[in-house]
């Protein structure tokens, strides 16, 4: 008997064998395979090479002015260091793992594939590092990842902005510890050499002890070979090649400005400090769910329940299907819920607050601030960040191993807006998203049993199929569905397919 859906990861098919063919109704209509190889990482690493072409990105027409790359100084980083584990996933087929309707579960299980994921999704594509406001005065600075690299965000004294790779350049050791602070430089703990804010190493103890041939010029922490920014936020690719930030973000900037226009005064802050938790865990379970309106009324339903009696609202009726919410993916892998047509926005909340629609009326003109004020959207920036209008917020989300991830979750502040109202959306994000709130504890549980499920090898298959026959695409490319349609799951895992052709290792 035919098994259509059977997992094969390796190019050397036996003699037989059918590609898989995706498809709307057959992919509907067929069930996930129950018999495939019962140790697929094995056949991964016995097969041979099998990495396809990946299309190039397109461009965008975006204003240049948006754009600007702080960093002039370019360090090409060693893209083509060896990294251990990926030998094996040079032998997986990643068309066979993601088709356009489901995924294989070894993209939450396999090792291999994290570390995959790491140096051709994390390494090479714009990854966010933090907000401008976090590092405004001349010495501020912050530690974060990129993928698993540790780097350091900072604000030098002629107030330009750096990625610096946090790694010293005697024996590795990373020169900064704190999580962000304010500096004039970084001295390392261990032998003392010591880097300013823009990574030039300006001390090592005992000199002499190197002889006349020894280049601290050349010694400078490494820097992230491109840097970018939108409107505050600060983007790194340790990729010396690729599209440009503006080209990454593409359609996305649209959206983003329909969150950060809530600003009077045209910028946020971030200065509320962090909600953050961990969990045992794969980092796409998190990242799907950001944009998943088919989970909230079943997943949430007590908190929803605890809602509508205290409040006498909930999301339940925006998260049915057919309230006229829309879910949609669009670009490398972005995407969005669009609450706008069922929900209020900032209307509803804000209602008491003459003098912020006065402000931003004032700024933006009256059709685009009714525009800003009705906007209710979640945002998913591939690969890890995620902005929600209606607790204003975002996230990141930080993949540390294959079944481990942190997430990080920034209220922002609205420049401008009354304070009192800055302040009741820094508390709503902590009333749902905090680790001991009533949302997204309930979502972390979800997370842990599926990893827990995904351990199961006798049904291969992660399904999202929900919506495929009835999308519809614009001109622009922008893919819309029903609220509860797995619209922007597709896209992140097409994405995700299209990054992971890589033959570089
Ligand atoms: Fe940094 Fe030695 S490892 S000074
Ligand atoms: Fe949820």
């Amino acid at each position: 008997m035919a098994v259509p859906y059977s997992c094969r990861l390796v190019s050397r098919r036996p003699s037989g064998y059918a590609p898989p063919v995706a498809g709307p109704r057959r992919a509907a209509k067929n069930q996930p395979a129950a018999n495939g190889p019962r140790n697929t990482e094995a056949v991964a690493a016995a097969g041979g090479p099998s990495c396809r072409g990946h299309p190039d990105t397109g461009t965008c027409g975006a204003a240049k002015a948006d754009f600007h790359s702080p960093a002039s100084e370019v360090t090409p980083l060693d893209a083509q260091s060896p990294v251990p584990g990926t030998a094996a996933v040079r032998e997986i087929d990643v068309d066979d793992l993601v088709l356009e309707d489901r995924v294989h579960r070894l993209l939450y299980t396999s090792p291999a594939l994290f570390d995959a994921e790491m140096r051709r999704i994390f390494e090479r594509t714009w990854v966010f590092v933090g907000h401008e406001s976090e590092v405004s005065q001349p010495g501020d600075y912050l530690s974060t990842l990129v993928g698993r690299q540790p780097v350091i965000l900072s604000r030098h004294a002629d107030g330009s902005l750096h990625v610096l790779l946090n790694r010293c350049m005697h024996r590795g050791a990373v020169v900064c510890r704190a999580e962000h602070g304010n500096s004039t430089a970084f001295r390392c703990m261990y032998h003392g050499w010591v880097y300013d804010t823009r990574g030039d190493l300006i001390a090592v103890p005992f000199p002499g002890g190197y002889g006349p041939g020894f280049d601290q010029a050349a010694l400078g922490l490494p820097r992230a070979p491109r840097i970018g920014t939108y409107r505050g936020f600060v983007f790194a690719s340790l990729s010396p090649a690729g599209p440009s930030l503006e080209a990454h973000l593409g359609k996305a900037r649209e959206y983003l400005d329909l969150i950060l226009d809530a600003a009077p005064e045209g910028a946020i802050a971030v200065r509320s400090g962090v909600e953050r938790y961990a969990y045992p865990a794969n980092w796409k379970l998190q990242i799907e769910n950001l944009l998943d309106g088919y989970h909230p009324n079943f997943t949430h339903q007590i908190a929803f329940e605890i809602s509508e009696r205290r409040r006498g609202v909930s999301g339940r009726k925006a998260n049915s299907e057919g309230s006229g919410a829309t879910a949609r993916t669009f670009g490398p892998g972005h995407g969005v819920l669009h609450y706008s047509a069922v929900n209020r926005g900032y209307q509803g909340r804000d209602a008491d607050q003459p003098e912020y629609r006065r402000l931003l009326e004032e700024r933006l003109g009256k059709d685009r601030a009714s525009e800003v004020l009705r906007a209710d959207i979640q945002l998913f920036v591939f690969p890890n960040l995620f902005f929600q209008s209606a607790r204003q917020h975002f996230r990141v989300v930080r993949p540390l191993a294959v079944d481990r991830t942190e997430v990080y979750a920034y209220p922002y502040t609205l420049g401008g807006a009354p304070e009192a109202m800055n302040r009741r959306q820094v508390r709503s994000l902590a009333w749902w998203a905090s680790p001991a709130a009533f949302g997204q504890p309930d979502d972390l549980e979800a997370f842990v049993r599926c990893q827990e499920g995904l351990q199961v090898t006798a049904a291969e298959w992660v399904l999202f199929a929900r919506g495929l026959h009835r999308e519809r695409i614009s001109a622009d490319g922008e893919v819309t569905g029903d609220v509860t349609d797995e619209v922007p799951q597709r896209g992140i895992y097409r994405e995700w397919k299209r990054l992971m052709h890589d033959a570089r290792g």
